[in-house]
Order: structure tokens, then C-alpha cells, then sequence
């Protein structure tokens, strides 16, 4: 495994690859890795000749910037993992070598079809034109065959399917295929997360209740109109002390629009735990 910091040292590994006919799959990170990423590296290590993992806690994509300073970082740690699970190339570049002054203090604007309005997009303003800006950035560096994303960041992986599915009629990124990989949760339910590393062991305890309540919806989806589960989803995590929910929303699995029925339906859900703000989401199947 070789880790690269320069987008111009990518660029000449990928051209090597790429005239030894090798296919190439990417997984876009911000590191703070954990078993959810290592199940999505293993797959890129399997399904490609060649695995490149980019490690880059983009600026960008941070509306707020007490949350970009707090977020976990651990190069070392990340590196002796990333070594042990066959990946062939590290990227790990500093925000001034993957954009230029101007790039970082200007919003980077995007047309998502709407698919944006909603939820994280209208939580945290900016966040998916910077997640754009890098994975796109990523793909055009690494040019690889298949991307690998998590679907615990559901809404940030149905806007980069139709960035790519818009770009690909003009041949951009040639034909580039988005993995969708299912949420890893612990054996508690707890979805994992990078941002879990600042939970302490009572707060994890505390955060059960989100996964918990979303597997008991399932249920109440069978018997209940989908506002009455929104509502009663809500309720119940904020009954916790220590939960309180920023949004639930129950949508559909495409558009995104909020869903009238359960079939083709996904709930998701943001809820801060103390400090710390959490996802997860689980797909209705009436
Ligand atoms: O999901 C993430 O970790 C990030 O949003 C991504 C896709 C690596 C872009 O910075």
C-alpha cells in the first residue's frame, strides 16, 4: 500500500493502472474509519483489480465550523488499517492541494433536481454542493470503475447517483457505477459512524433508542398511516433524556419527496445525542 498527498501523484498511479488494463474501485472517506468503512473496502478489494482510498475531512462540505474542527482525525490509526485490509493506494491530500483559495471560500453551486431541499440539505445549507465538489473532484483523479458509498448518509447517495446518472449523458465519468452498501451496525443496532468516537459509553447506551425505535416503526408501519408513525417516531426517541430529534422524515426511497405510503419508502432521521448529531435511516417494506 502506498499513501499519495498530491493529486499529481494520483494521477500517474492511475495512469499506470489504467494502461495495464487494471479496474479501479474507489471509497471516498474523511477517515475516523471504522468496521463500517473496512465492509465497504473489503468489497472495493474484491470486485476491482486495484482499490484506492481516499482519506480527506473536506472543508467544503462543513457548514459549521465547530463541527469540521471536532471531527475525528486519525491518519496513523486509519493507515494500519487500511494496510491490513489490501488496498493498494492511500489519497490523502490537505485541503490546499485538492483546492485553491478561491475554490474553498466560494460555494461550489449544483443543480440536484430538488433532491436537495429536504433534511440534511436544508439542515446544514452548502453541505451537499461541498460533498459534490469532492467526490466529483475524487472521480475525476481516480477515474475508477466503481464507487463504493455507505447508505447510512441515504440523501448524500441519492444526489451522487443523479450527479453521475446527469453526467454521464455527457460521457463525463464514463461508465463509472455507484455501489450502494447497507448501513453496518453493531450488534446493538447502534448505525456505526465516525462521529460515534465522541459518544461516551452512556451517551452510546442512550443512542440504542434511535435504532431501536426505527425497528419497532417497522411494525407500527403495519397498522398506522405513515404521518401517524413520523409523529409517534418522534415522540418516542425524544422521550429519552439525552435524544432530541432534529428531523424524521418518511420518504420516498427515489425522489425523496415526503411519502404518502409505506411501499418504495425510507425513513430517516437526525437526532443530536448531547452534542453529538447522529443519522440513520431504515427502508419500510409494506
Ligand atoms: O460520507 C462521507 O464520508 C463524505 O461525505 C464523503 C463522501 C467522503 C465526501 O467527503
Amino acid at each position: 500500500m502506498e499513501i499519495i498527498t498530491t493529486k499529481s501523484a494520483l494521477q500517474q498511479a492511475v495512469a499506470s493502472l489504467k494502461a495495464e488494463k487494471k479496474t479501479i474501485g474507489l471509497v471516498p472517506t474523511m477517515g475516523a474509519l471504522h468496521e463500517g468503512h473496512a465492509t465497504l473496502i473489503r468489497q472495493a478489494v474484491r470486485e476491482n483489480d486495484a482499490a484506492i482510498v481516499s482519506v480527506f475531512v473536506n472543508p467544503t462540505q462543513f457548514n459549521n465550523k465547530e463541527d469540521l474542527a471536532k471531527y475525528p482525525r486519525n491518519i496513523a490509526r486509519d493507515a494500519e488499517l487500511l494496510g491490513s485490509l489490501g488496498v493498494t493506494y492511500v489519497f490523502a491530500p490537505e485541503p490546499e492541494e485538492m483546492y485553491t483559495a478561491e475554490e474553498m471560500a466560494q460555494p461550489f453551486e449544483f443543480d440536484f433536481g430538488g433532491l436537495d431541499k429536504m433534511m440534511e440539505g436544508k439542515m446544514r445549507p452548502g453541505h451537499f454542493n461541498g460533498v459534490v465538489q469532492v467526490v466529483s473532484r475524487l472521480f475525476y483523479l481516480a477515474l475508477p470503475d466503481r464507487a463504493y458509498f455507505g447508505e447510512k448518509d441515504y440523501q448524500q447517495l441519492a444526489i451522487i447517483h443523479f450527479m453521475v446518472e446527469r453526467s454521464s449523458m455527457h460521457g463525463t465519468f464514463g461508465n463509472l457505477q455507484i455501489i450502494d452498501c447497507p448501513i453496518v451496525r453493531e450488534a446493538s443496532g447502534l448505525a456505526l459512524s465516525s462521529r460515534n468516537e465522541r459518544l461516551s459509553e452512556d451517551e452510546k447506551q442512550t443512542a440504542l433508542a434511535i435504532s431501536r425505535t426505527l425497528i419497532q416503526s417497522l411494525e407500527w408501519a403495519k397498522t398506522m398511516s405513515v404521518e401517524e408513525v413520523r409523529q409517534r417516531v418522534i415522540d418516542t426517541i425524544n422521550a429519552v433524556e439525552g435524544l432530541e430529534v432534529e428531523y424524521y422524515e418518511i420518504v420516498d426511497q427515489t425522489t425523496l419527496l415526503p411519502a404518502t405510503e409505506f411501499g418504495h419508502a425510507i425513513g430517516c432521521v437526525t437526532v443530536y445525542c448531547g452534542p453529538v448529531r447522529l443519522i440513520d435511516n431504515m427502508k419500510y417494506q409494506v
